[in-house]
């Protein structure tokens, strides 16, 4: 699905479907190089890490793992708790392996702070996170991203994984979702 067949609910393309194409070619020849002649495996966070993991993995020109997360907020259901839950947990024991987890966006930052501890915890030879977007005003908790496609604006955006009650991730491009959608 492109901006056009959306158009009346978005304010604005903020990247096109070749300009995200470009920033995660970037991120993945960043991360070869920097992990050249080691293992490693990207963990992405469900659902909105889909595309980005899927376009990161295929950009590589090594071997490469995947393995997924998929975690919930507890409680009220607003991330401000920072108490995070695994809906999936991992497959694969990282004991001793270089990770690089792969989301699509980063917002308070509760959720990627929250991982990093707990992969952490499992004694891996590394953690690092890598993100498509994140939102600098956004930020709750410092997180230590060393990967980043893009800071962006604190406004809802959609598209690339990125959905309001579950519509527009299969959007191609990244755009800000107009008002009169979600109030
Ligand atoms: C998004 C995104 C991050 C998280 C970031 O996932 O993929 O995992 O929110 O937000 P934070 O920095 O405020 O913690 P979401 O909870 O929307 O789930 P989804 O990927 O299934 O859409």
């Amino acid at each position: 699905m492109d901006a056009a067949h959306v158009d009346s609910d978005l304010v604005n393309v903020l990247f096109t479907e070749a300009q995200i194409h470009e920033k995660v070619g970037e991120l993945a020849a960043r991360i070869e190089k920097d992990y050249e002649g080691q293992d490693l495996l990207i963990v992405g966070i469900l659902r909105g890490a889909v595309m980005v993991m899927a376009d990161m993995a295929r950009a590589f020109t090594r071997h490469v793992e995947m393995d997924w997360m998929a975690v919930s907020s507890y409680g009220s259901g607003t991330k401000s708790s920072g108490v995070v839950r695994i809906l999936k947990d991992l497959d694969t024991d990282i004991s001793g392996r270089h990770v690089v987890i792969v989301d699509e966006i980063i917002d308070t930052g509760l959720t990627l702070s929250w991982l990093t501890s707990n992969l952490t915890s499992r004694s891996p030879a590394s953690v690092e996170i890598c993100t498509l977007l994140r939102k600098p005003e956004a930020l709750q908790m410092p997180v230590d991203v060393k990967y980043v496609g893009w800071d962006i604006p604190n406004e809802f955006v959609v598209g690339y994984g990125l959905d309001f009650r579950e519509r527009y991730r299969n959007l191609r491009d990244i755009g800000t979702l107009a008002p009169h959608v979600y109030s």
